[in-house]
């Protein structure tokens, strides 16, 4: 890493995985800027507990972006900003589309006008679609059902384009479920409104909702209950910074799944919270939801051999703790 080329600039970076990237990037010696519209972002996670340079603007405004590569020695891009939730982008497409690819592509653009060229990606296992196989690796067909995913998959074509036309190397990291918060306790999830399952039974666990719901008893696995791979957080943001630095080294453009490599049920996951927390609370079984896949575990074997990425914490008693430990002291 030299000198004049350590900066590493955190598109989204107020958000739940780019700030634990943040954090991860500090403890490897680098620089880094957040660019985060604080749709969902919470400033004072960056200001107050990372301490780090928050530049509040949007992706998608080009001389926002112009001025920003002006104005910071950029090396590389991790770009953590999108849209995220499902159900709306079947709802709402053109807010996926246009934040999610026309955002992407204009800083892309940017990037290549101000000669930046190392981009990591926050891509999606959503890109896949329906499993075919399962574990699922990087080869796998990629048809997404929902333009959530499809929007993901669109911007690894232009990286694709990118690469080709522009020399713009990239790395994109399809993660599974990032789940779990820093040991520290310092970081953590914070969504709003919340749709993943670990908070969510987190958070009845503390009572601030009624029930957790199980959609689906009756899939084809051990309990019944869909199976999912929840990796932890902090293990993303470790394979961040090795693809960061892969990049920097000069490595081609690339893709890699981030997942545990195992799945844990959603029966699994409710009774290690009642575990960990030491609580009850009341669990309703619901029909299955539309678009579920029984299972969604993939194979992470081509980022360990590549990048020597090794998951710490792939245990779920220990994901949940440190998911509880955050929880309690942000809604307790
Ligand atoms: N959470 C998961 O399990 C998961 C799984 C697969 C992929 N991903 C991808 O990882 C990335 C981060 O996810 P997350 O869970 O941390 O989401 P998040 O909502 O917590 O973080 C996203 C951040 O980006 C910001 N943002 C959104 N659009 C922006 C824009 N146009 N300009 C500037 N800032 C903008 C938001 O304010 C927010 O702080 C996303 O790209 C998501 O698609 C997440």
């Amino acid at each position: 890493m030299s000198e004049d080329k350590s900066t590493v600039l955190v598109t989204g970076g107020a958000g739940y995985i780019g700030s634990h990237a943040v954090l991860a990037l500090q403890k490897a010696g680098y620089k880094v800027v957040v660019l985060d519209n604080l749709v969902y972002g919470h400033r004072e996670l960056v200001e107050e507990v990372l301490k780090v340079e928050l530049v509040v603007g949007d992706t998608s405004d080009r001389a926002f972006l112009d001025n920003l590569f002006a104005t910071h020695n950029i090396a590389a891009v991790m770009h953590f900003a999108a849209y995220t939730y499902v159900g709306e982008s079947v709802t709402d497409p053109g807010k996926y589309y246009h934040n999610n690819v026309v955002g992407t592509l204009t800083l892309l653009s940017a990037m290549v006008a101000a000669n930046v060229k190392k981009f990591v990606f926050s891509s999606t296992c959503a890109t896949y679609g329906i499993p075919e196989e399962i574990p699922l690796p990087e080869t796998h067909s990629q048809k997404p059902i929902n333009p959530y995913g499809m929007s993901k998959l669109m911007v690894e074509q232009i990286l694709t384009d990118f690469d080709r036309a522009y020399e713009l190397k990239s790395v994109r990291f399809r993660y599974f479920n990032a789940a779990g918060a820093d040991p520290s306790g310092l970081l953590g999830e914070d969504h709003d409104p919340e749709t993943h399952l670990i908070p969510l039974v987190l958070l009845t666990a503390l009572g601030k909702r009624e029930s957790i719901a199980i959609f689906g008893t009756d899939y084809p696995t051990p309990d019944g209950t869909c199976l999912r791979d929840y990796i932890h957080v902090t293990d993303l943001a470790d394979a961040h910074v090795l693809g960061l630095e892969y990049l920097l080294k000069g490595g081609e453009t690339n893709v890699f799944n981030l997942g545990n490599g195992n799945g844990f049920s959603v029966r699994e996951v409710i009774d290690t919270v009642k575990k960990v927390t030491g609580k009850n609370f009341s669990v309703v079984e619901c029909d299955r939801r539309p678009g579920d896949p029984p299972s969604l575990v993939g194979t992470s074997a081509k980022a360990r051999q590549i990048l020597g990425w090794y998951p710490q914490y792939t245990d779920l008693n220990e994901i949940i703790r440190h998911a509880w430990q955050w929880h309690q002291q942000r809604h307790g």
